[in-house]
C-alpha cells in the first residue's frame, strides 16, 4: 500500500484531525511528521471531543499505531499532560512512538519565543509561543536536544550545559530577562525522559516495516501550506514545512512511497495570527462566519480572522503539494448564506493576476477579485451523499474542484466523524 498523506491547503485549522480521525479508521498507522504544539487538531467521536496538539489523531482506534516522527519539535511537558489526559478519559496510549530524532522544545524555546514577539513590537508574527521558531531554528543551527538524548543522562548533562551557557548569554544580554537553571531545567527533562522513554524509539524501521506488510499509513500534517517558511506568507509563517513533500522527510521514508495527498481546505478562509489574508471580511459576513463557525483558536483562543475562499492561493498550494483529491471542510458553515464569493484573481497595480505572489509586501497590495455564487440556505449537517446536497452546494463545490483541477473526494458537513461525504475511498 502506498502512503496517504493529509494535509492543510490554507493558514492552518481546515479540520485536518476531523479527516485524519476519519481516515483512520481504515488505516493500521497514523504519523504526525512536522509542527509541535503549536497544531490544534480537533477530533469529536464517540469518545467524545479532543483537541490534540501532539498525538496523532489515529490514537482513538486500539488497532492503530500512532508515531510522532523525527520532523516535529515536541515539548515533553505538554506531551506528558496530554497523554495523561488521555489516558484519564480511557484512551490506550501503549501504540504511542515517539521518534528518537524528534527535536525536544526546551524552556528556552518558549521563553524567547516570547521575549523575540515582544521586541518585534508592532511588528509582531503572532505565534503560538510555544517555542516552535527556536526550537526549529535550533534544529537547523545543530543546537537541538532530541528526545534520544534524553536516554544518555551524561550525555545530556554535557549538552546542555554548553548550550544553556550560550542561551543564558542571549536571554540576559540580548532581552534583559532572567537566566535559567542548569540544574531545574537537567532535573525536570531526566524526570520526562524516565516517563517518556517506554515509547521513545527508531521509528523510521517501524514505518518501513509497516509499508513491506503492506499496512495502510496515514499521515497527518500539521499547520496549512501558506505557513511554510518557503512558500508561505513569509515571514508570518511557521518554522516547519506543513507540506506534503515534508511527509517523506519528517517521517523517514522515501517520496515515491506517497501514493494520495488530499488537500484539506476549510469552504471559506480563516487565518490566526498576523500577515496579509486578501479576501478578510473585516465587517459583518466575517463576523457571521466566525460566530457561526465558532472560528476561535484551539490553542490560543484568539478570534480567527475570516474570509471568503480565495481561489488563488488555493491553486497554488493545491500545486506544491500535488494534491491529488481535497477534503472541503465546514461546508455547513454557509449554510445560511444567500450568496457566497469565491476569490478568482488579484487585482494588482490595474492588471489581474492569477498566481501567488512571493513577496508579503506584494499580497498586502492585491485586491480579490470575486465570482459570485447562489447560496443553498438549507441545513447541510445530515447530508451524507453527494446527490442530497442541495444544488447550489453541489454547485459551489464543483466550482472549486475546477478552479483547483483535483476532485473534492471529501466533503465534511460537521465536526462529528461521521458528518462526512465520502466520494471516493481514499484508503
Ligand atoms: P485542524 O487544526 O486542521 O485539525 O483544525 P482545528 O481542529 O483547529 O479546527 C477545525 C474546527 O472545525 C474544529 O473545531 C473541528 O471540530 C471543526 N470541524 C471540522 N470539520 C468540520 C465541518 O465540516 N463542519 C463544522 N461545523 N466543523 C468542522
Ligand atoms: P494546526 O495544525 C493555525 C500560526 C500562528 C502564527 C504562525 C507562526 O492546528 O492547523 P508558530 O507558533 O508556529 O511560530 O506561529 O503560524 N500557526 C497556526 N495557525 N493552525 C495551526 O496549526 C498553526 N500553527 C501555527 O498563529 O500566525
Ligand atoms: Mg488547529
Amino acid at each position: 500500500m502506498s502512503v496517504v498523506a493529509v494535509v492543510g491547503g490554507q493558514w492552518g485549522d481546515e479540520g485536518k484531525g476531523k479527516i485524519v480521525d476519519m481516515l483512520a479508521e481504515k488505516s493500521n498507522m497514523v504519523v504526525r511528521f512536522s509542527g509541535g504544539d503549536n497544531a490544534g487538531h480537533t477530533v469529536v467521536n464517540p469518545l467524545g471531543q479532543f483537541a490534540l496538539k501532539l498525538v496523532p489523531s489515529g490514537i482513538f482506534y486500539p488497532r492503530v499505531a500512532c508515531i510522532m516522527g523525527n520532523g516535529m519539535a515536541i515539548n515533553p511537558a505538554v506531551l506528558l499532560e496530554e497523554m495523561d489526559s488521555l489516558k484519564q478519559r480511557g484512551i490506550d496510549l501503549s501504540r504511542l512512538y515517539i521518534s528518537d530524532r524528534a527535536n525536544l522544545i526546551m524552556p528556552y524555546h518558549t521563553l524567547l519565543d516570547g521575549l523575540e514577539e515582544e521586541s518585534r513590537g508592532g511588528k509582531a508574527i503572532g505565534t503560538t509561543r510555544k517555542g516552535i521558531g527556536p526550537a526549529f531554528s535550533d534544529k537547523i543551527a545543530r543546537l537541538g536536544i532530541r528526545a534520544g538524548d534524553l536516554l544518555d543522562k551524561d550525555g545530556f548533562h554535557e549538552r546542555l550545559s554548553r548550550l544553556l551557557e550560550y542561551k543564558n548569554a542571549i536571554i540576559t544580554k540580548v532581552f534583559g530577562a532572567e537566566p535559567l537553571s542548569l540544574d531545574e531545567v537537567f532535573q525536570q527533562y531526566c524526570e520526562y525522559g524516565e516517563r517518556l522513554a517506554q515509547h521513545i524509539c527508531e521509528t523510521t524501521v517501524m514505518i518501513a516495516d509497516a509499508l513491506e506488510r503492506g499496512d495502510r499509513v496515514l499521515m497527518e500534517g500539521a499547520q496549512g501550506a501558506l505557513l511554510d517558511p518557503d512558500f508561505g506568507t513569509y515571514p508570518f509563517a511557521t518554522s516547519s514545512s506543513p507540506l506534503a513533500g515534508e511527509a517523506s522527510i519528517g517521517a523517514g521514508f522515501g517520496p515515491t512511497r506517497i501514493g494520495s495527498v488530499i488537500g484539506v481546505f476549510k469552504a471559506y478562509c480563516s487565518r490566526v495570527g498576523a500577515g496579509p489574508f486578501p479576501t478578510e471580511l473585516d465587517d459583518e459576513t466575517g463576523e457571521l462566519i466566525r460566530e457561526r463557525g465558532h472560528e476561535y483558536g484551539t490553542v490560543t483562543g484568539r478570534p480567527r480572522r475570516c474570509g471568503w475562499f480565495d481561489a488563488v492561493a488555493a491553486r497554488f498550494t493545491r500545486r506544491v503539494n500535488g494534491c491529488t483529491g481535497l477534503a472541503i471542510t465546514r461546508l455547513d458553515i454557509l449554510d445560511t448564506f444567500p450568496r457566497l464569493k469565491i476569490c478568482t484573481g488579484y487585482e494588482l497595480d490595474g492588471q489581474i493576476i492569477d498566481n501567488f505572489p512571493a513577496s508579503v509586501a506584494t499580497l498586502a497590495r492585491c485586491q480579490p477579485v470575486y465570482e459570485e455564487l447562489p447560496g443553498w440556505q438549507v441545513s447541510t449537517s445530515d447530508i451524507r451523499q453527494f446527490e442530497q446536497l442541495p444544488r447550489e452546494a453541489r454547485q459551489y463545490v464543483a466550482r472549486l474542484e475546477e478552479l483547483l483541477s483535483c476532485p473534492a473526494d471529501i466533503i465534511s458537513v460537521g465536526s462529528a466523524r461521521e458528518q462526512t461525504i465520502v466520494r471516493r475511498d481514499i484508503m
